[in-house]
Formats: structure tokens, C-alpha cells, sequence
């Protein structure tokens, strides 16, 4: 029977809004308190995918340091998570130059056009049995089902077929149109909490978020999307329903119930903030020793796939 080897992923668009945070990172950090001992955890922090879309060198340098860093004050600790870049870890080839380049050169030109079936090949290169993602990302895994169904039944049982691990906070809606799913993609940046956001800004956004005229509070995701997204905000922080969060500001303003989202928020993410810019300031090298010893334990996982593969493959 199989160890349990749960792997996801985190896109370096800088630092994860409340969305990723509540969608997938906080599940990362409780599944990893609550493995077995056998489990392995690996996050990835996926930098290749990033290339999907033409980067600024620059940017995305600091974009990815900042997430890992976030990795890291979210709460997944390195001795027991490997929390890597995914372009440090590559798999091993035969000492050929010439082949190095075409994979690197395949790569990027795969990254243009072909998300699922790079965020596929990290799944199964690491014998992924769980994945946790926010809803947003169920139909991708079918792809990645899908071909270790196919390699198994030409080859044998070699990959685990991955199960997606939903969070509860299925989906985070944006402050500011709260039909959408809050992404970094918004160019209102008042839609998303960052989770470095002091609580000044934190309050301000959860202010201006959209809500409704009505005056009284209800819970009501379909007539009252604004008002509805900021109670089930409260609700992950707060472990109560919806319905009961509701009834319990029934006859409040919406300015208290505003008042209340914000400084729940800002009371989880202030330890969080505190340990992310120690991590960035941090001037020993700490940040980029994680990430070596992150990218060889990867490494290292998804050569005993190479290996079982070429096994079964004849090679
Ligand atoms: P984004 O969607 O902002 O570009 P990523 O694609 O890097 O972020 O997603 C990282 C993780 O966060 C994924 O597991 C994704 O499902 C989850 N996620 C992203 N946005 C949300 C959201 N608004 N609500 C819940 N989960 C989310
Ligand atoms: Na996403």
C-alpha cells in the first residue's frame, strides 16, 4: 500500500492574497500538522508555469522569493515539508548537454500554451496520491487522472492516481465584484487582501468591499453576493456556519459587521506578516538554504518515478 504523498503548487505572482491563503495555503500548513509519520508533503512554488505568460527577470525574481517566503510565515515548516522552486529541481538526465537544452528549450515552449499538462507532469514525477488546491483548480487535476490512468494501463501500476483535496473556503470572492473568485488577476488591487497587508490597508479594503443598500444583515450568496462573501470570510477564521454568523448580527450594522471582518483578519495575519519580513530580511542566506535542500529532496522524489518509469518501460 501507498504512503500518502500529498504536492501542490503555488504560482510566484508575489505575495498570496486572502483567496490562496484560505483556498489552499492554511490547508497546506493543517495537513502537514496533521500527517502521519510516512507521509511526505511537497509545495511547489511554480516558477516554470510562470513563463506560461512573458516575465520581467526582475519581477519574477522577486515575485518568487516573496511567495516562498509566505511558504515559510504561512507555517509549513522545512523539516517536515519541502517547499521548492520548481525550476531548482530537475529531473536527472544523461550527461548531455545537448538534451539539458532541448528539455529547458521544450519546457518553456510546452509553458506557453500547455498549463495542465506541465502542472500534470510535477503530480505524477512526484507520485502525488493528494492535491490540495481551491475548487478553481478540480478540472485541472482531471488531466493529470487522466494520463497516470493512461501510462498505468500500458505500464503497470507506477503512478498513484492523484485525488484533489478541496479546502473548505472552496472560493474566495473578490471584494470588489463579488461574482468573481478573488485572483491576482484583478487589476483592482482594493479586491484582495494581500496577506502582508498591515491593518490599516486591511481595514480600509474590507471598507470599500461591495456589498448591497439593505440595511440589515443576512446570508445570502446568490441576492447578496458582497455581504454573503465577507460572512464566510469570518466563518473560516471563526470555525462557525454562515447561517450562525448571520443570526448573530442580526439587527447589526453593516459597518460592525465590517468592522468585526476586518479585525479577525487582521488578527490571524499579523504573526503571519511578522515572521514573512523577518524571513525577507533575513541576511544569512536562511531563505535560499531552504530552497537548496527543498529542490534535493525533490529532486531526489522524482528520480525514484524516473527510475520506476524507465524500469517499466524497458529502458
Ligand atoms: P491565482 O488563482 O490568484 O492566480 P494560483 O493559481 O497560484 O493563484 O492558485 C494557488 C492556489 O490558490 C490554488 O490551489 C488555487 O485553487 C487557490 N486559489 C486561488 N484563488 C482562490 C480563491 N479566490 N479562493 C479559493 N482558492 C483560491
Ligand atoms: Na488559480
Amino acid at each position: 500500500s501507498q504512503e500518502p504523498i500529498i504536492f501542490s503548487g503555488i504560482q510566484p505572482t508575489g505575495v498570496p492574497h486572502l483567496g490562496n491563503y484560505l483556498g489552499a495555503l492554511r490547508e497546506w500548513v493543517k495537513l502537514q500538522d496533521e500527517a502521519k509519520p510516512g507521509t511526505k508533503l511537497l509545495f511547489s512554488i511554480v516558477d516554470l508555469h510562470a513563463l506560461t505568460v512573458p516575465q520581467d527577470a526582475a519581477q519574477l525574481r522577486q515575485w518568487r522569493r516573496e511567495a516562498f517566503a509566505t511558504l515559510l510565515a504561512v507555517g509549513l515548516d522545512p523539516k517536515r515539508s519541502t517547499v521548492f522552486y520548481q525550476s531548482q529541481s530537475k529531473l536527472q538526465l544523461p550527461e548531455d548537454t545537448t538534451l539539458e537544452q532541448a528539455e529547458a528549450r521544450a519546457q518553456l515552449r510546452l509553458g506557453l500554451f500547455s498549463y495542465p499538462v506541465l502542472q500534470a507532469a510535477d503530480i505524477l514525477v512526484h507520485r502525488a496520491t493528494h492535491v490540495p488546491v481551491g475548487e478553481d483548480q478540480r478540472q485541472h487535476l482531471e488531466f493529470s487522472r487522466y494520463t497516470a490512468n493512461s501510462f498505468n494501463h500500458l505500464y503497470g501500476p507506477i503512478f498513484p492516481i492523484p485525488e484533489a483535496h478541496i479546502s473548505p473556503a472552496k472560493r474566495v470572492m473578490s471584494l470588489k465584484e463579488p461574482t468573481s473568485k478573488m485572483s491576482k488577476s484583478h487589476a483592482d488591487e482594493k479586491s484582495r487582501i494581500i496577506l502582508t497587508d498591515p491593518p490599516s490597508v486591511i481595514q480600509k479594503k474590507i471598507k470599500v468591499a461591495l456589498t448591497d443598500s439593505q440595511p440589515n444583515i443576512t446570508y445570502d450568496p446568490v441576492q447578496r453576493p458582497g455581504v454573503s462573501n465577507l460572512i464566510e470570510i469570518l466563518s473560516h477564521f471563526e470555525g462557525q456556519t454562515c447561517p450562525e454568523i448571520a443570526a448573530e448580527f442580526d439587527g447589526a450594522s453593516l459597518r460592525a459587521l465590517k468592522e468585526h471582518v476586518a479585525s479577525r483578519i487582521t488578527h490571524h495575519l499579523t504573526e503571519i506578516r511578522e515572521r514573512y519580513v523577518s524571513i525577507m530580511d533575513d541576511k544569512t542566506g536562511y531563505l535560499d538554504s531552504i530552497a537548496q535542500q527543498g529542490a534535493a529532496a525533490a529532486q531526489a522524489n522524482a528520480n525514484v518515478t524516473m527510475r520506476k518509469v524507465r524500469d517499466a518501460m524497458g529502458l
